[in-house]
């Protein structure tokens, strides 16, 4: 078992630069199963959800080659429907994808139960929704989701009911290669979301209105490959943002999209960072004392819900009380007792959070119970005293490409270790 383990209470200095981002990789790469031809992505993060998002790829019969450690070429000429193993689908959520992709370029699909992050019930229903307006039929068959359309899709209206990244995703991929026009209204507006529209469109679909509340596609009779790369992660960059909100220093954080990153900014500003924007660079410096402050997490281009745990970690050290409130997921707060052991204050009432800042956090043995939550245990051990050490480093490094070098090189006392036999903590290298 490995753990990732922190001496705190060193500020940050230094430049990171940020990867591509996680949630726009995973639907680029499993829509290109559309263009049944090869295309070259450039820019991906190296994160273990790649990597199984590729290995699902491969055993569906695609060509795989990494270029480099962030450029794979991806050929899906030969690629057969309805045999991911059921294995590695269900490790993530971003598998869902499939079932567009594979509806969309054979008109069936069969793909198991999605896993990914657990904050509590993760329906599916507007995916379905959506497929069922394009005229498909959907049932849940021994844990599969079978998908069958044997006229094949057609263009049409699909209004869902909550805005959902996931679903405006899934419909989006499934329609491009449907005839007419589908309309999907209540659209999610994500920045990911308009990366994908722009890597089908760089194919030869004809999306527009992405980043909008309302998306239009008008079905093309085919798509080719292309070359293509993908935007910065702005959770990458928020994450090493309240890294160093907490832990104090400045650090140039290079590879951004700033705009991406404004609501994340004025929020830290709020709490007493100091921020600079450049072109495709921010500056962020901590000081003075971190004040409290509110957070609501809503859909873009509100608070995004991926930086809820690890703004509260910051709120921890905060003068004063802030509230965190979820409007996204059912339950976000798995987190909150493990901050508990590093003697943080905090209460929770449904889905909103109260946190009582506290003089110090210190040190103790942490889970990271889920992606961003264990992004939320690294934040807090940098600016806690004495050594935390993490275990369920896997949900951290399915989507963090190389947190603890690139920590390390601003100055963190961080490394990775693994555990004997004995049970001895060992170096990792
Ligand atoms: N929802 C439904 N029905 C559906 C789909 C969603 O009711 O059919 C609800 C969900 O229960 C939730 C809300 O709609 O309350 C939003 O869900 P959404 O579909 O937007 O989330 P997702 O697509 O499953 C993606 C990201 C998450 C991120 C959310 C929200 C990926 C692979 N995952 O999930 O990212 O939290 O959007 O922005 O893109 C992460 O990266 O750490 C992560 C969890």
């Amino acid at each position: 078992m490995e753990k990732i383990v922190i001496e705190g209470g060193y500020p940050l200095f230094g430049e990171v630069e940020i990867n591509g981002m996680k949630n726009a990789a995973l639907p680029i790469i499993l829509a290109s199963i559309l263009t049944g031809d090869k295309c070259v992505i450039e820019h991906l993060p190296a994160i273990s959800d790649v990597t199984l998002a590729l290995e699902i790829l491969r055993s569906m019969g695609a060509g795989v080659r990494m270029i480099n450690r962030t450029t794979v070429e991806i050929d899906t000429s030969y690629i057969k429907g309805g045999n991911a193993p059921y294995d590695l689908v269900s490790k993530m959520r971003g598998s869902t994808y499939l079932i567009g992709a594979e509806l969309g370029r054979f008109g069936a699909a069969r793909v198991g139960w999605p896993g990914g992050c657990d904050f509590g019930v993760r329906p599916i229903d507007q995916h379905i929704k959506g497929f069922e307006a394009l005229g498909a039929k959907v049932d849940i068959e021994n844990g599969y989701i079978v998908a069958n359309a044997p006229e094949g899709l057609r263009g049409n209206s699909v209004y869902f009911d909550c805005v959902t990244v996931g679903a405006t995703i899934n419909v989006m991929i499934a329609a491009v290669l449907a005839p007419g026009q589908t309309v999907i209204d209540n659209a999610a507006r994500e920045p990911h979301i308009v990366d994908l529209a722009n890597f089908l469109n760089t194919c030869g679909a004809k999306i527009t209105g992405a980043g909008t509340g309302v998306i239009r596609i008008t079905g093309v009779e085919r798509l080719h490959g292309c070359t293509y790369t993908i935007i910065p992660d702005m959770i990458e960059a928020g994450t090493y943002m309240a890294a160093v909100a907490a832990a104090g220093g400045r650090i140039r954080i290079t590879n951004v999209i700033p705009k991406h990153l404004e609501i994340i900014s004025a929020k830290l500003e709020e709490m007493g960072a100091e921020i600079e924007e450049y072109d495709d660079t921010i500056i962020i410096g901590r000081t003075q004392e971190l004040r409290r402050a509110n957070i609501k997490t809503l859909p873009y281009p509100g608070f995004p819900t991926d930086m809820h745990p690890q703004m509260s970690a910051v709120l921890c050290c905060a003068q004063g009380t802030s509230i965190v409130s979820e409007g996204i997921w059912e339950n976000r707060f798995r987190y909150v007792d493990e901050l508990h052991k590093m003697g943080a204050e905090i209460t929770v009432d449904g889905r909103t959070a109260t946190i009582f800042g506290v003089e110090r956090l210190t040190g103790a043995p942490v889970r990271a119970v889920d992606l961003r939550a264990g992004a939320a245990m690294i934040i807090a051990a940098l600016a806690a005293e004495g050594r935390t050490e993490i275990s369920g480093i896997g949900s951290i490094e399915r989507g963090y490409d190389d947190i603890v070098g690139k920590l390390q090189r601003l100055g963190a006392h961080i490394k990775k270790m693994y555990c004997s036999d004995e049970n001895e903590l060992l170096d990792a290298n």
